[in-house]
């Protein structure tokens, strides 16, 4: 249980904000590049609570600015891009990638008042097919390589769900809750054993990035005493996982579930999946197809036959903004009271002007960062011998 101010401290992602502020010291994902074409190279993204155009300009450069124009607020999503950035539809103010205002036609040259606008930019970056944002203070990180985003020995896409209705703690926190799996997700053949015998035990490792989830339970197999599989919570807002689809001929299907924090309320996932191929492969640096997941159907109601939608059912169901003053947290919440103690710390660390968890800085050790996933039900053993091309 937490009180309120605890809470609001440690969900609230506005400008300003305990949390805000340390969401902003890591790369956020925007969009898929291909929500960007040459017939629709504007976009308006909420992150953070901050109303924001993210374009690609003639050049193919990337920039995100703020919604609004600072001449007299018009949405710049109407606007239209050139070789050199992007230009307001209201009086024409244009903009480049880094916010400078680079022409006023009504203005007389001579005047200088072009000079002393800055309009709100930020940097975009683009890896693994998604765009990502740094809306921190410089100097900036580097952007995490993780190895779902920069493998190049396999095939590689991206899924944007239907936008959530709730903070983007709840997905976090479920991230480290696995005592939730035979219940929540109890219809899959393989769970359904478990729910009659309990006893799996968990582990919770800090380590550079984030959080280890260890979850061991009695082996199957001759022999095999427990059986391990280990998904790392990358701090602040990522989930690293890692399953084998039986419509795929047990293929292993990496995938890295990025919950974009829109706003207080709402969040947007999007999943970049990894599948090792000998013959297709998807360059870390190209784009990648997007497909949309819906959580609804047609007539509003959940999709519960699908995992992921019964997820986003008890993460939206917890409340938009879970009241944690009303909850009653026992021993199989340790993973939950770990995420929220390092989330504490974190937010004192960067309150003191530190350098919180898990931001990359040393350009060797981003080469391509592999994370020691496991899951030993399906054969994954430790590390994958996936290496860049
Ligand atoms: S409102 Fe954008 S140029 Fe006037
Ligand atoms: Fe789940």
């Amino acid at each position: 249980m937490l009180t309120r101010e605890e809470n609001e401290m440690l969900t609230r992602v506005g400008r300003g904000t305990l949390a805000g502020e340390l969401l902003r010291r890591y790369w956020q994902p925007l969009a898929a590049a291909t929500e960007l074409t040459e017939e629709k190279p504007i976009m308006t993204v909420r992150l953070l609570g901050e109303n924001l155009a993210v374009f690609r300009d003639k050049q193919g450069r990337y920039g995100l600015v703020g919604e609004q124009c600072p001449h007299r607020r018009a949405s710049l999503a109407f606007g239209r891009v050139d070789d050199e950035g992007i230009r307001c539809p209201y009086h024409g103010w244009k903009f480049d990638c880094t916010g400078k205002c680079l022409e006023q036609p009504a203005e007389p040259e001579a005047s200088g008042f072009k000079e002393k606008i800055k309009h709100t930019a930020y940097p975009v970056e683009k890896l693994g097919g998604m765009l990502f944002a740094y809306l921190g203070p410089e100097p900036r990180p580097l952007l995490p390589r993780w190895d779902v985003l920069a493998w190049e020995t396999g095939k590689r896409w991206i899924q944007k769900q239907e936008m959530l209705k709730c903070n983007w703690l709840q997905p976090m926190e479920n991230s480290v809750d696995p005592s939730h799996l035979y219940w929540l997700h109890g219809g899959a053949a393989h769970l359904a054993r478990a729910m009659d015998h309990y006893e799996e035990t968990h582990e919770f490792i800090q380590f550079e990035y984030g959080i280890m989830k260890r979850r061991a339970t009695p082996g199957k197999k001759p022999g095999a005493e427990r059986e391990i599989d280990q998904h790392p919570l990358l701090f602040p807002n990522t989930l690293r996982h890692v399953f084998k689809m039986r419509e795929t001929n047990g293929k292993v299907r990496h995938n890295l579930q990025m919950r974009m924090p829109v706003d207080d309320t709402h969040t947007q996932v999007y999943v970049v999946y990894f599948e090792p191929d000998e013959t297709d492969r998807s360059p870390a640096g190209g784009d990648v197809p997007c497909e949309f997941f819906p959580v609804r159907n047609e007539n509003g109601a959940y999709r519960l036959d699908e995992v992921l939608v019964q997820d986003a059912m008890a993460w939206e169901t917890q409340g938009a903004l879970t009241d944690r003053t009303q909850e009653h947290l026992g021993t199989g919440d340790e993973g939950v009271i770990l995420l929220r103690k390092l989330l504490r710390e974190q937010i004192d660390v960067v309150r003191q002007g530190g350098e919180p968890l898990g931001t990359v800085r040393d350009p060797k050790a981003n080469r391509l960062i592999e994370l020691d996933v496991i899951n030993e039900r399906i054969g994954l053993f430790g590390r994958q011998p996936q290496k860049v091309a």
